[in-house]
């Protein structure tokens, strides 16, 4: 099959990444990348979560974050939703886009939200429902398709079988999350072959972790699938607090470079996005977890 010819990157650093920082991150500091990442052309930056503060400690400020970025026209903002609680939550706080997240292993699916996959699906069905008489668009995680910490190998067809069910709720796309960056380039186009039997291909995300080094290979082998839709982190920021061990997303920066050598359109300024990754990196004490970034600031010295 031919590659896209345009992708829409989907940038889930504020949130995916923050979420499993250890220090506590100022509002302000996460403001400034939110918004340092619309500047470099991004059309959606995930922003924050609105979940429980003694779940994830390090969203508990979801509501001060939505209040302060400036909202652009043409970029999306969504939040993590985890019930009809974070949703009032996040409506009260003008989120205009919200994405509910369920997963493809029972265990994971207790462990980070403590319901089983049928209960989490009836929360958001209730959820799916009040947003959809407030005209919000909702998008649907699903986790550990690749791969669960708890359970090994996960079953292409759970994962379809819990995508169309997300799908069925109203979900405008699925992302299909590898939580703990498990998967190879083989086993991503099974999975995905065996998603496309249930839901289009148009409506499928990947969303892969870096944490073995396959998430870009990840990615390769979905363009091949005909996806055109990538999370990625910024300075590969990120992981889940509920799968120990699980590194960030693959990064923003080495997504682009990939997808710009491609010769594929995304809009986004490789430039900005580099400095929004040393932005937060330097916040953070660290260098960027992006190869390109890192080769890109050593040719400019
Ligand atoms: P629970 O403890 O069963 O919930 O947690 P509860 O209803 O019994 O409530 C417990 C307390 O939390 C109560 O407070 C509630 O009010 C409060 P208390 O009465 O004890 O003071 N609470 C809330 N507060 C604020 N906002 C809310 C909310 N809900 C309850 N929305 C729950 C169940 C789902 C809430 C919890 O398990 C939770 O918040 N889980 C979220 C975990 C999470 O955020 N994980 C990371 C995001 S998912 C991810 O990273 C994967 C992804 O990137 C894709 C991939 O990589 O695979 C998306
Ligand atoms: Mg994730």
């Amino acid at each position: 099959m031919a590659l896209p010819k345009r992708v829409k990157m989907v940038e889930v650093g504020p949130r995916d990444g923050l979420q499993n920082e250890a220090v506590t991150v100022p509002a302000t500091v996460k403001v400034e990348l939110i918004e340092r990442l619309a500047d470099a052309g991004l059309p959606v930056v995930e922003a924050t979560s609105f979940v429980s503060p003694k779940w994830v400690p390090q969203m508990a400020d979801a509501a001060e974050v939505m209040a302060r970025i400036r909202r652009r026209p043409g970029i999306s903002y969504p939040v993590l939703v985890p019930n009809l609680k974070g949703f009032e939550a996040a409506l009260a706080a003008g989120a205009e886009e919200i994405a509910v997240f369920s997963a493809a292993s029972e265990t994971f699916s207790r462990k980070n939200t403590n319901c089983s996959i049928a209960e989490g699906l009836e929360r958001f069905a209730a959820v799916c429902g009040a947003a959809k008489a407030k005209g919000i668009r909702v998008r649907g995680y699903l986790s550990c398709v690749l791969g669960c910490p708890y359970e090994g190998d996960v079953n292409p067809a759970v994962v379809a079988d819990v995508a169309a069910k997300l799908c069925a709720l109203g979900c405008y796309e699925i992302s299909l999350g590898d939580t703990i960056g498990v998967g190879t380039p083989g086993k991503t186009r099974e999975m995905i072959k065996a998603v496309t039997q249930k839901v289009p291909v148009e409506k499928l995300a990947g969303h892969y972790h870096d944490t073995y080094g396959q998430a870009l290979a990840n990615v390769y082998a979905s363009l091949e699938c005909g996806v055109a839709v990538f999370d990625s982190s910024v300075a590969g920021l990120g992981g889940c607090p509920y799968a120990r061990g699980a590194t960030g997303n693959v990064a923003s920066e080495d997504v682009l470079y990939l997808l710009q050598g491609l010769g594929i359109d995304t809009g986004v300024d490789l430039d900005k996005l580099i400095a929004a990754g040393e932005f937060i990196s330097d916040f953070l004490g660290r260098a960027p977890g992006s190869k390109a970034s890192r080769a890109i600031a050593a040719r400019r010295r």
